[in-house]
């Protein structure tokens, strides 16, 4: 199946609610289909003329829960509608531990029927990233991470249709050049070339259960002390009903108020620049990325700076997460990067931490 839409409206494709157009938004659910869409005359056109101002060819989206259109785009988007999870053989030379499974995830799966699907099997590795709204292409592209887990430690591989060459390729973890929210895949000359077809995860039979996080142990009512005791019996799926019940009390729910999730990515900061301001700020949140940088909430920043549960006209910080930028109602794309420009500067006129945007911000030139 594939879909033509000229002057579309993006508005059921991106979580923030924002009424923009594309102008074309094609889908389908096949490798051939992609292949056909990409040889369509209109799309190649319309391709051609974005490669010419220097911008990228096509924009892929997910489910819109990481993206804010600045206005209409006047390209193509594009979006995979094909969706499926199947326990697949390993490959032979990986045969070595029969604890292992290899999941093969199609692009456009939504990313927490992988979650449910892992505890309804009892399979242990997605249960802390449940209900990360976005599907599974992007969520590999992203990086997407929660309660001391990201989704580069269950990727075994991302099969891509390269564009430049019509022919499948595929990328290892390694070859991914993962990082915080990152991945080769996000950044050009990458992401001119390659579609995300496939996602194959590696999970567990038998695994360890990631508690370290506080909230997860609050959630599930687990004391200090015999901690072995208390947790034994758990289960996948124990964790992630704890981690719903913690993000649907701390995140908005998109078909309420318009968000993206964190509209912003916490920084990494030399200890050079964290030291002086954790003696001015000792309660300052922190975690130690390495013996050289740490990492800071930039919802504690934000708050700091007085801009919780505050708007600046439609757009508003979230009353319960700083670091979600919440539409409440109406609010034009203008709006929200007004709103996140005033962040970022007085952040770093505080701090003099700049602060980047974690979301993708899609220029509609
Ligand atoms: N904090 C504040 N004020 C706020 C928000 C947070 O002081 O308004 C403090 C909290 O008290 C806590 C610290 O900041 O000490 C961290 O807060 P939280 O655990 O809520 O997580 P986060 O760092 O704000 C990150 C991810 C989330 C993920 C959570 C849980 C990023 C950009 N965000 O948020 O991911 O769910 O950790 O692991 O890394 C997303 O990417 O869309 C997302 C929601």
């Amino acid at each position: 199946m594939k879909k033509i839409l000229t002057d579309a409206s993006l508005l059921t494709h991106n979580t923030f609610g924002m009424d923009v157009h594309a102008a074309v938004l094609a889908e389908y659910d096949t490798l051939t289909d992609l292949r056909e869409l990409l040889h369509d005359p209109t799309i190649r056109q319309l391709m051609q003329t974005q490669r010419e101002k220097g911008d990228l060819p096509f924009w892929h989206i997910g489910s819109g829960s990481n993206l804010l259109f600045e206005g209409d785009y006047p390209g193509v988007v594009l979006h995979s509608t094909a969706q499926g999870i199947r326990i697949v053989p390993l490959p032979e030379s990986e045969t070595g531990s029969a604890n292992e499974c290899l999941l093969e995830v199609d692009a456009g799966t939504p990313w927490d029927e992988v979650c449910a699907y892992c505890a309804r099997h009892e399979l242990y590795g997605p249960e802390n990233l449940s209900l990360i709204p976005g599907e599974t292409g992007a969520a590999a592209v992203q990086n997407i991470g929660a309660y001391g887990i990201e989704i580069s430690q269950l990727i075994h591989q991302v099969v891509c249709y390269d564009i430049e060459t019509d022919s499948e390729h595929i990328f290892t973890a390694s070859d991914m050049a993962y990082g915080y929210r990152e991945s080769r895949l996000k950044h050009r000359p990458d992401k001119d070339r390659f579609v995300v077809t496939l996602v194959r995860l590696m999970v567990q039979r038998h695994g360890q259960l990631h508690l370290e996080y506080t909230g997860i142990k609050r959630a599930l009512g687990i004391s200090e002390g015999q901690l072995d005791a208390q947790t034994k019996d758990l289960k996948p799926d124990d964790i992630r009903q704890a981690v719903i019940r913690i993000r649907q009390g701390k995140l908005p729910d998109p078909a309420e108020l318009g968000n993206a999730g964190s509209f912003f990515k916490n920084p990494i900061v030399p200890n050079s620049v964290f030291a002086p301001l954790f003696e001015q700020y000792p309660e300052m949140p922190h975690y130690v990325v390495d013996s050289d940088h740490t990492k800071i909430p930039a919802g504690w920043l934000i708050e700091q700076c007085g801009w919780k549960g505050r708007s600046l006209g439609r757009a508003g910080v979230y009353e319960r997460q700083s670091l979600v930028l919440v539409n409440r109602g109406g609010a034009t794309p203008d709006e929200i990067v007004r709103l996140c420009r005033t962040i970022v500067a007085d952040v770093e006129a505080r701090f003099g931490i700049r602060i980047e945007p974690e979301v993708n911000i899609i220029s509609g030139k």
